[in-house]
């Protein structure tokens, strides 16, 4: 009895104590504890990594550095994007491309003061820089052996009300009635946001016509100046980032609103010029942001992914379609493919995985040896399905699995926890992807501040042997409108301490969507905002570059009265988490401070090695100006930045140390990396 009653007033005491913990010591110093000695779960390269859909113009338009829109004449109105004069007429039939049978004819305007020829709009205007130059293609013959006929090529700033619109001009010289390919590089004297791409029949024979398939232009200075490149400012972006993975091509356009504009690799694979046109769904999907010429041209492919994968470092993560389109679009549960026929949607999954690993004596990694790359891309993961959901998608996902399984063992398959972050899609699926044996489960989370501030302690209590997490797509939306906000890319760090803590279960973590051009976006907040001449890194994209710029190895215990620091009710808005990193053996810590008040923050270091000492430590720092403003509209201006600043070594003794962070602001987040001598 009486060791009973000593026992309470012992937990009780116990209580008060952590109670007192929770909140801060007498002196309003908030302590937490950080056990060195503990190294725990190891943090996975791939956590930290980049998802890419073609939305908001993110390839084509985007990424994607051609600056021709409809380059083909394949868009359903075959002459979108451009103004045609004088003697054009669309053709099909004998062209050399059999995917992209449209061309164009250009005759002779009748007069010699009239004109024939065709102008491009570009997306949102063909925009170009003063001495920049710019590579232009095309595919042309004459329409008569033995004759020959130029054509003239120009840039031009239409609106300008100086002497000429002309910025750069190039004439080439048709000389053959065999579709052969032409090329001249432009070199502008002036910088247009807003110019325009002319091609004209130039002194032309009244008997000769010239007929033009894949009308390209695209920036010199690519990414890695691959032609058929990339951007170079926006891979750069990405490159910056270190990411660990790179999902690709999304998202919803992996599913098509009909079987028929799924997304489909193989045709977005092999010469770029026969590579056939698919409808973007996000041309449509939202009736209030409308974007009638919005296709996919795949210019940007596999191949390009794979590529692109490598060179930013992050290891390749297609999704491919499960044989469901898009369920939010379609609920006729015919529209699938029935779960019997689905041979050849598993045959595509086969046959990617022999693209990307396979020997260059296999079909399909002979190709990618053609196409410049006979080594393997070295694939280990794939999505199989994107945010599908029920029994249908159940039933399907099956057999991939079991063929994957016996055929490719080596492959971890990602499957899909459906749209949300909880509720009874997600309760059914996840049992269900156990039960399948899946290696991740691709979670979605697009919500609101509340329910970020509720996560912090979301994964601790998920199943430890179960299939890893892949936090596929997640993002904050602000409540106040949606647009990037400093204070909602300060949830996103908060919520990312919980992954980073539950390294153990959570292998990846990829924010999304990516990128949006400033005239042409769908969907808001995303990471990156570019128009033709630059970008804006959002406040979300500098949280990302943190985490992954000092990911670390090995997860360390960081605790506030014993609880882990996860914005839990008594600790007022503070999230926490620690990493050891042992490629540099220095110590890391994150601290996201999202409450409306400054915290005095200690840190007692406990369990360091033996004769250890700490050395000066360096601070990064995620400032807003105003929590709640936005980056909105076209104005590419954020209000965060990221600044560095030192801090003094704490002293250690007895593997001790008692670091004073003093006060971090109100709406904060900072790394602290501590080196170890
Ligand atoms: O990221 C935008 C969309 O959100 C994705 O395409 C889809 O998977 C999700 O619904």
């Amino acid at each position: 009895m009486k060791i009973n009653r000593l026992l309470s007033s012992f937990l009780c005491a116990g209580a008060v104590l952590a109670a007192t913990a929770a909140g801060a010591t007498d002196s309003g110093v908030t302590v937490l504890d950080l056990n060195a000695a503990k190294p725990g779960a190891e943090i996975q390269p791939t956590m930290y990594g980049l998802f890419f859909e073609d939305i908001n113009y993110g390839a084509d338009g985007g990424l994607y550095a051609e600056m021709v829109k409809n380059r083909s004449f394949e868009f359903p109105q075959n002459l979108m994007g451009w103004y045609s004069f004088g003697g054009v007429e669309v053709r099909e039939g004998d062209g050399p491309f059999e995917r992209n049978p449209h061309y164009v004819r250009l005759s002779a305007a009748g007069h010699d003061h009239k004109h024939t020829g065709l102008e491009n709009e570009g997306f949102f205007g063909v925009s170009f820089k003063e001495g920049e130059q710019y590579r232009f293609s095309v595919w042309a013959r004459t329409d008569r052996p033995g004759a020959s006929a130029k054509i003239r090529i120009e840039l031009v700033d239409p609106a300008t009300g100086g002497e000429s619109q002309v910025c750069a001009k190039k004439h080439i010289e048709i000389t053959s009635d065999k579709w052969t390919k032409y090329t001249a590089v432009l070199k502008p004297t002036a910088t247009v946001s807003k110019g325009k791409l002319r091609v004209f029949l130039a002194k032309p024979d009244d008997q000769c016509a010239v007929d033009l398939e894949h009308v390209s232009l695209f920036p010199v200075n690519t990414w890695k100046g691959h032609e058929n490149g990339l951007r170079a400012d926006l891979a750069q972006a990405l490159y910056d980032l270190k990411p660990g993975v790179f999902r690709f091509p999304g998202g919803c356009i992996v599913e098509g609103t009909e079987l028929g504009d799924r997304y489909q690799w193989k045709n977005t694979v092999g010469p770029v010029e026969n590579r056939p046109l698919n409808m973007n769904r996000w041309h449509y999907t939202f009736p209030k942001r409308f974007f009638p010429d919005y296709y996919q041209t795949y210019g940007l492919g596999f191949y390009e992914y794979f590529l692109l994968s490598e060179e930013i470092g992050a290891e390749p993560l297609p999704v491919i379609n499960v044989g469901l389109v898009c369920q939010y679009q379609n609920d006729d549960l015919h529209a699938h493919v029935p779960s019997d026929s689905l041979d050849c949607y598993i045959q595509d999954a086969l046959d990617l995985i022999e693209f990307a690993n396979g020997d260059t004596t296999t079909t399909w990694g002979a190709l990618r040896a053609e196409m410049g790359h006979p080594a393997p891309f070295n694939l280990k993961f794939l999505g199989v399905g994107n945010e599908q959901w029920g029994p249908e998608y159940v039933e399907r996902l099956a057999p991939f699995v079991k063929t994957l399984r016996a055929k490719h063992p080596e492959i971890k398959i990602i499957g899909s926890s459906g749209p949300d972050s909880e509720g009874d899609k997600f309760d059914y699926l996840w049992p269900e992807m156990k039960r399948l044996g899946v290696d991740l489960v691709d979670e979605h989370f697009y919500r609101k501040e509340d329910w970020f501030s509720k996560c912090g302690t979301r994964y601790d209590n998920y199943d430890r042997k179960g299939p890893k997490v892949f936090a596929g797509e997640y993002a904050c939306h602000g409540r106040k409108k949606k647009y990037n906000h400093f204070n909602t890319a300060l949830w996103e760090a908060a919520l990312m301490t919980g992954l980073e803590r539950n390294a153990d279960v959570v292998h990846m973590a990829t924010y999304a969507p990516l990128f949006a051009h400033t005239e042409g976006w769908q969907w808001r907040p995303d990471m990156i905002w570019f128009d033709n001449m630059g970008m804006t890194k959002t406040s979300s994209y500098n949280v990302q570059q943190l985490y992954s710029l000092n990911k670390g190895t090995n997860v360390l215990p960081l605790t506030l009265g014993g609880k882990p620091v996860a914005g839990l009710d008594d600790q007022n808005g503070l999230f926490a988490s620690a990493v050891l990193d042992k490629n540099d053996n220095s110590y890391i810590i994150k601290i996201v401070n999202t409450a409306e008040t400054p915290r005095d923050i200690r840190i007692d270091i406990k369990g360091l090695p033996k004769k250890a000492s700490i050395g000066s430590i360096k601070v990064l720092s995620l400032d807003g100006t105003d929590a709640l403003d936005a980056l909105e509209g076209t104005n590419m201006q954020i209000h965060s930045k990221v600044t560095e600043s030192t801090l003094s070594a704490p002293a250690v003794e007895k593997r001790t140390a008692t670091l004073s962070l003093g006060e971090i602001p109100a709406k904060t987040f900072r790394v602290y990396r501590l080196p170890l001598r």
